[in-house]
């Protein structure tokens, strides 16, 4: 069948923050991103998503948005965008934005309205309620950035009630049952589709809908803010009856009317709940980001990562289509969670870029990971940024926690390892800037870097290229049928992707370890042809190939 643009895609996650400043302010621009055009262009990269790039206060790095239809100023201005815009196209690439529907920013002039009077036309563009008798907040839910003792609301003297806030209490929930608000939303959607964006990833989508009646969560207080009566329960407010109506009335008003992408980001949602939103009959959004392997704290087994895959592959025979990828902006760096940033940083970010482009579904790439950057480990939580570390390390201080034990706990998940500037090159800053950058350059930018690894003949960008190449040339990579060998092997992941027209094999060892396999019965009598390897060290034939090496990635195609 005919595959939609976004199926054939190449997406690279740029968040503009941290990619590259131009004017010396320490804050990445579009002019910096127009300026690495060209290097996107060249690893294969058909569709950009920026991370919020609007009017915002930068509470939330941008999630907290001021004005949804400016571009912030630190970043350029709108006419630049229009140029990054057509310069882009005309490139090839197309332009998705982040798109946060569930909350705004407090100085968001809707909100500056709302909370004016309870009788402002503005008021129900978002959550109010008035306190308990006691005069408590109305009921017992956390916000997921631990803020203060950690509720969800705020109580705003000028009206005497308080407002809904799941994220910070600078970015109030706003409120989709009412429908002056929605109409708003819409216009503004279509105010960007109509400018040329291609798309949008849709921040927090399955949160829009709140529980009737706003009920408290009935699960167990856990400190830190447990202690003061808060629970920070992300399913309350996820995948809530009437959802899934929702969606589909903004599909129908504003999506379908455009040859676009939407992604959502989908946090608390599986396999099981998935269809319901992705099933392309059911016109709601073409993909999810589901955290099943990424956002889990406790590392995931290689087993469990063939279950997972398995589930979200089996979706795409119902109509759907899926997303690939490991890590973005909110989460650690892909080579240091997964891989080993150590002796084998090099193969193994390969590794993991060569499941993330041959498994079934649009890869997305974040930024950095095609030089193989890793993770940070601040020493001290002055250097970190996020809402959602400092927020935690400071209840967990108030709660009694030791400093060092607060921090120990936080480091290894902190979203501050994604977001230090890009690696440039080895001079100061890592070439990302010539002022001080917004937040510390990772202090390993002498070693990796773009510059160097370009120079190096082990190079991970290069191997990208050839990852994208495969794309663009073996139509098993975007059409083919997926079955997993060795299913139950612990360390080998190994596939075939079959289409019409060929099949190809896709070896790897998701492991420190060489590994032996006896090699499944059925590839043997097969000539194999080995179109990719991340170690050419080894024979380029499969005959009598039995020990794979640590990390080791190869594809082979077999034609018909
Ligand atoms: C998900 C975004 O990816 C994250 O960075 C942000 O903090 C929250 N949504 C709130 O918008």
């Amino acid at each position: 069948m005919q595959k939609k643009w976004w199926q054939e895609a190449v997406v690279y996650q740029i968040y503009c923050k941290s990619f590259k400043d131009t004017n010396g302010d320490g804050v990445g621009d579009l002019a910096g991103v127009m300026e690495k055009l060209p290097m996107l262009k060249e690893l294969g990269v058909t569709c950009i998503w920026f991370n919020p790039i609007y009017k915002s206060p930068q509470v939330d790095n941008g999630y907290d948005i001021s004005d949804y239809q400016d571009i912030d100023p630190a970043y350029g201005t709108i006419e630049q965008f229009k140029e990054l815009l057509d310069k882009a196209h005309a490139m090839g690439i197309r332009v998705v934005m982040d798109l946060v529907l569930n909350h705004t920013s407090d100085e968001h002039p809707w909100f500056k309205e709302s909370r004016k009077s309870k009788d402002n036309p503005y008021r129900n563009y978002y959550v109010w309620r008035a306190p308990k008798e006691n005069g408590k907040e109305p009921n017992n839910w956390g916000n997921y950035f631990y803020e203060g003792r950690g509720s969800a609301w705020q109580f705003d003297e000028a009206t005497g009630e308080y407002y809904l806030h799941n994220y910070s209490w600078k970015m109030p929930d706003v409120n989709w049952e009412y429908e002056p608000l929605r109409q708003d939303m819409y216009k503004m959607m279509r105010w960007w589709l109509d400018l040329g964006v291609d798309g949008f990833r849709l921040d927090a989508i399955n949160r829009l809908k709140k529980p009737e009646g706003l009920p408290d969560s009935k699960m167990p207080p856990a400190p830190p803010v447990g202690i003061y009566g808060y629970v920070v329960d992300r399913a309350i407010c996820t995948n809530v009856p009437g959802i899934h109506e929702l969606l589909r009335e903004i599909n129908k008003n504003v999506w379908s009317k455009y040859d676009m992408m939407t992604v959502g980001e989908t946090g608390n949602l599986s396999s099981d709940g998935a269809l319901d939103y992705i099933c392309q009959d059911h016109n709601e959004i073409d993909m999810v980001f589901h955290f099943e392997i990424g956002k889990n704290p406790k590392i995931i087994t290689v087993n469990e990562y063939k279950e997972t895959q398995q589930r979200w592959i089996d979706l795409m025979k119902h109509n759907a289509w899926i997303s690939q990828f490991l890590t973005n902006h909110d989460s650690p760096r892909q080579v240091s969670r997964f891989g080993n940033d150590g002796e084998y940083r090099v193969p193994s970010a390969k590794m993991l870029a060569t499941l993330v482009h041959t498994m079934p579904g649009t890869p997305f790439i974040y930024q950095g990971e095609e030089i193989g950057m890793t993770n940070v480990y601040f020493d001290t939580i002055d250097d970190y940024n996020e809402r959602y570390t400092v927020g935690k390390y400071n209840t967990m201080i108030e709660a009694g926690e030791k400093p060092e034990v607060a921090l120990g706990k936080l480091r290894a998940m902190s979203r501050d390892n994604a977001r230090t500037p890009y690696q440039w090159d080895g001079t100061d800053n890592a070439g990302f800037t010539s002022g001080k950058p917004w937040i510390k350059v990772n202090p390993r930018y002498p070693e990796i870097n773009y510059e160097r690894d370009r120079a190096s003949a082990d190079s991970i960008f290069d191997y990208y290229k050839k990852l994208t190449g495969l794309r663009r040339e073996h139509p098993a990579v975007i059409d083919g049928d997926f079955r997993f060998l060795l299913y139950d092997d612990p360390k080998i992941v190994m596939f075939l992707r079959k289409c019409a027209r060929e099949t190809l094999l896709v070896v790897t060892n998701f492991s420190d370890d060489p590994v032996k396999v006896a090699f499944p019965e059925e590839l043997r009598a097969n000539k194999w042809k080995r179109v990719l390897t991340n170690r050419e060290d080894t024979a380029p034939s499969l005959e009598g190939r039995e020990e794979w090496l640590p990390w080791e990635a190869e594809v082979y195609t077999l034609s018909c």
